[in-house]
């Protein structure tokens, strides 16, 4: 399903960003423009992040 329709980024594609490495919007934005248009994808593309962050168990400390 596609979250960020301006970019054409999907739910698939955020959660491999976050397998490797993103945490947040603004690492996204850094990576693949999301959110870089409109902006309408913003919150859906938060909910996205902190659920695989749960479902993945990754520990979400910023390195030293
Ligand atoms: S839907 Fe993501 S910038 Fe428009």
């Amino acid at each position: 399903m596609f979250v960020c329709i301006c970019e054409n980024i999907t739910c698939g594609e955020i959660r491999e960003a976050v397998d490797n490495g993103a945490r947040s919007v603004r690492d996204l934005n850094r990576s693949m423009d999301l959110g870089s248009q409109c902006g309408k994808c913003v919150c859906a593309t938060r909910k996205v992040i902190k659920e695989h962050l749960a479902e993945s168990d990754y520990d979400l400390a910023v390195p030293a």
